[in-house]
């Protein structure tokens, strides 16, 4: 895999590489510990078919937005609307970049957790009070040790470069995650409660969507978004590095069924789990009844302490291969734009980074606030942006980029206008109006700082 350096313009040596690099921004907290539980809370399948039309209908088009900007643009992602001539819309690309250090403000902090969930499962700490446990290690100087942790370990990764750090590290990660799971999946089936958890996570109630709608699709939207890594303009990044020849639609393809795969298998594992010990109930809810369900289902079970080593050991890879990929961004940016060093520019912008995710090892209320403003707020937003720029401003540039390097027919390219045009805008509107009337309300009502 070539390197993704921004300095020199280089190529991805194979389609392979490309593909990986996404994959492994892609895969993350979001599709093994997000997912399952977003789906708990939400109502089971209802929400799983919701999301899934949303990664179908919504995220693959934008996911093409992106590739499209990135190598017609053949930049970092703020130059590159400059590059195309549109260079008044180069803040969405600085959105983007502001959204990943946010991101992974809050990202590494759930990071810290899962390094004290790995600790805590090797010596059995949490079997016998789980949601003791995680109060102790959510917060408080704990917290902000592993935070700190997990952060130094992705400024490392990162500081080793592209091809030494971040592919070495993801090459590795990648198989691993899909091995485990695949492996926990299997274990899962023999459990008592396998069929009650695979029932509510895959036989949809249709009434359920239709009297949730309000509630149902912002997180939906929200989620689809950010499993795929879309409006943080890191594909717009990624795609700066592709050739000619390379399909974007059957790139895009292959890395949304990739992740789609992973978050289901994460399903697969986590429901069984969960219905085992007393059902989804006990998972719903905030970020961090997550972990106080599974750990309290990983006390109960036969080799549960194992088996909680391996699946907290799947999220920590699964999680620093995204948040590798959330550092790279603006990395690149600064050390393409202002010429520092990438060591120093990865330990610089770490710790900033680290800085501002402090506050959210204060209590699960300022990380829930974190998650929901990037979730229901930035990506929205930046979605919205990136489908009326290139459906309404670029279009041609579009149509012509979308092409090269592929076989899909004219119509292909002519529905994804129209759909970039309208379907897009129109459904990012509404889930953006849910969302802001669902954060208004959790302000005003004290959820988050009451
Ligand atoms: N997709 C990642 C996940 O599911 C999180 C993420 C969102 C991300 N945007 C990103 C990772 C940008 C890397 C770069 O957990």
């Amino acid at each position: 895999m070539a390197s993704i350096h921004m300095a020199q313009r280089e190529t991805w040596t194979s389609r392979i590489g490309f593909i990986f690099a996404a994959v492994g921004s892609a895969v993350g907290l979001g599709n093994i510990w997000s997912f399952p539980f977003q789906t708990a809370t939400n109502g089971g399948a209802a929400f799983l078919v919701v999301y899934l039309l949303a990664v179908a209908l919504i995220g693959f088009p934008t996911m093409l937005i992106e590739f499209v900007i990135g190598r017609r643009g053949e930049q970092n992602p703020v130059e590159a609307f400059r590059k195309i001539g549109h260079g008044q819309w180069s803040f969405v690309g600085g959105l983007g970049l502001f959204s990943s250090l946010l991101t992974l403000a809050f990202y590494s902090v759930v990071g810290g957790w899962v390094l004290s969930y790995i600790v805590g499962s090797a010596t059995g700490s949490y079997f016998g009070d789980p949601g003791t446990y995680f109060g102790a290690v959510s917060a408080g100087p704990t917290a902000v040790a592993a935070h700190a942790v997990f952060m130094a370990i992705t400024i490392g990764i990162v500081a080793l470069g592209v091809t030494g750090g971040i592919e070495r590290a993801t090459t590795f990660m990648i198989p691993a995650i899909l091995v485990l799971l695949v492996g926990l999946g299997a274990w899962a089936t023999t459990l008592e409660g396998a069929t009650a958890g695979y029932n509510y996570y895959l036989s949809p109630d249709f009434g359920v969507i239709a009297n949730n709608f309000g509630t149902i699709v912002p997180p939906a939207m929200g989620q689809a978004f950010f499993t795929l890594s879309l409006g943080f303009s890191v594909m717009i990044a990624y795609a700066s590095y592709l050739g000619e020849d390379d399909s974007l639609p059957a790139d895009g393809g292959a890395i949304v069924v990739v992740n789609t795969l992973v978050a289901l298998l994460a399903g697969f594992v986590v429901f069984p789990i969960l219905f085992a010990t007393g059902g989804a109930e006990g998972a719903s809810g905030g970020a961090g009844t997550a972990f106080v369900a599974l750990a309290g289902a990983f006390g109960n079970l036969p080799a549960g302490q194992i088996i909680g080593f391996v699946f907290f050991v799947v999220l920590l890879f699964a999680a620093l291969s995204s948040s590798i990929s959330l550092l790279e961004v603006p990395v690149s940016y600064i050390t393409e734009h202002y010429g520092y060093r990438r060591s120093t520019t990865a330990v610089a912008a770490g710790v900033f980074i680290f800085l501002v995710g402090v506050p959210a090892t204060f209590g699960t209320t300022w990380l829930g606030f974190y998650n929901d403003f990037v979730f229901k707020f930035l990506l929205p937003i930046a979605v919205l942006l990136l489908a009326v720029f290139i459906g309404w401003f670029a279009d041609t540039d579009a149509m012509d980029e979308l092409g090269r390097g592929s076989s899909v027919g004219g119509s292909f390219k002519t529905i994804w206008l129209w759909w970039v045009r309208t379907v897009v805008p129109i459904a990012v509107v509404v889930t953006l109006y849910l969302g802001i009337k669902a954060l208004y309300t959790g302000l005003s009502s004290g959820a988050y700082f009451g």
